[in-house]
C-alpha cells in the first residue's frame, strides 16, 4: 500500500512539475507571463500575431503547418489561408504538411541585423517564458542603435522593435529612488493591458511549441491517475482474497 500511495505521488508530481526557466543573462526581475497553455483561443491569436509579426524574421521549422493547426484547433483550409506566406519554387504557397520555415537567408539576417534571427521554436525552452514575456515587453528608444529601439533584458538586441505599432514606444526614466524604468511616451493601437494580453499569447503559442507534448500530458496524466485509483482497489481485494486463509 505505501508502494502505492508513493507512486501515485511521483505520478502527480511528474504531471504538475514545471521546469525551472533560466533568465539568458539578465539579472533583473522578469514579469511573470501567466501563461495557460490549453486556453485554444489565447493560442490561436497567439499564432496569428506570430505569424504576422515574427515570421518574416524567424523560423520554426521543427514544426510543421498542419501539425500546428491540429494542435490548436484550426482545419488545414484555415492554416493555408491565414498562416502560410511562404512560397515554393513556382511561386505557389506552400503546403500545410510543411515545415514552418521562411524566406530569409542567414547571409541577408546577418547583414542587416548583424546577427541571423534564430529559429525560435525552443525558444521558451531555452531562455524561460517569463523572459521571451519580458523581453517582448522591454523595447525602448535608443537612438544609438540601428533601429532606434534597445531592450532592457536583452542589452543591444539586433531585433527591432516590431511591435512597436500595437504597443508604442517607452522611454528610459530615473525616478525619484534612482530606480531606471520603462515609461510608454507614446501609445500604439493598444492599450497597455491589451498589449500585456496580446504578449502573453504570443508566448503561449511559444510555449506550445517548445513542447507540443503538454497538451496531451495533462490529459494522460489523469488517465494514470484513474488507471491507479483502480488498479489500487483491485490490487486491495486481491490481497484480501489472498491472505483471507492464512489468519
Ligand atoms: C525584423 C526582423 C525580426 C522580426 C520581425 C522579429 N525578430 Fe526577434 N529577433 C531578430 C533578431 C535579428 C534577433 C537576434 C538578436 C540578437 O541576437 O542580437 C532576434 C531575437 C529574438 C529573440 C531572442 C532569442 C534568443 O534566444 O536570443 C526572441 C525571443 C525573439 N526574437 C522573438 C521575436 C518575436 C516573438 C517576434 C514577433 C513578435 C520577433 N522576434 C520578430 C529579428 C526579428
Amino acid at each position: 500500500m505505501k508502494t502505492l500511495i508513493a507512486t501515485t505521488f511521483l505520478a502527480l508530481a511528474a504531471v504538475f512539475t514545471v521546469p525551472a526557466a533560466s533568465a539568458a543573462g539578465y539579472d533583473g526581475d522578469l514579469e511573470s507571463a501567466n501563461i495557460d497553455v490549453s486556453n485554444e483561443a489565447a493560442l490561436q491569436r497567439g499564432a496569428k500575431l506570430f505569424m504576422n509579426y515574427c515570421m518574416g524574421c524567424h523560423s520554426t521549422q521543427y514544426m510543421r503547418y498542419n501539425r500546428v493547426g491540429r494542435d490548436i484547433g484550426l482545419t488545414d483550409e484555415q492554416v493555408a489561408e491565414n498562416f502560410i506566406f511562404i512560397t515554393n519554387e513556382d511561386g505557389d504557397p506552400v503546403g500545410t504538411g510543411s515545415l514552418m520555415t521562411n524566406a530569409m537567408t542567414a547571409a541577408y539576417g546577418e547583414e542587416v541585423f548583424g546577427v541571423e534571427p534564430p529559429d525560435l521554436t525552443m525558444t521558451t525552452r531555452i531562455n524561460g517564458e517569463d523572459w521571451v514575456y519580458t523581453f517582448l515587453k522591454s523595447f525602448y528608444v535608443d537612438e544609438s542603435r540601428p533601429f532606434g529601439a534597445n531592450n532592457e533584458v536583452f542589452d543591444n538586441v539586433g531585433m527591432p522593435h516590431v511591435l512597436w505599432e500595437l504597443q508604442g514606444w517607452q522611454e528610459q526614466v530615473v525616478d525619484e529612488d534612482g530606480n531606471e524604468r520603462l515609461e510608454l511616451v507614446r501609445s500604439g493601437s493598444m492599450t497597455p493591458g491589451e498589449y500585456d494580453r496580446a504578449v502573453r499569447d504570443i508566448v503561449t503559442y511559444l510555449s506550445y511549441m517548445g513542447e507540443p507534448m503538454q497538451l496531451d500530458r495533462q490529459r494522460i496524466g489523469l488517465y494514470v491517475l484513474i488507471f491507479l485509483g483502480i488498479f489500487t482497489i483491485l490490487a486491495y481485494f486481491l490481497k484480501k482474497e489472498y491472505w483471507k486463509d492464512v489468519h
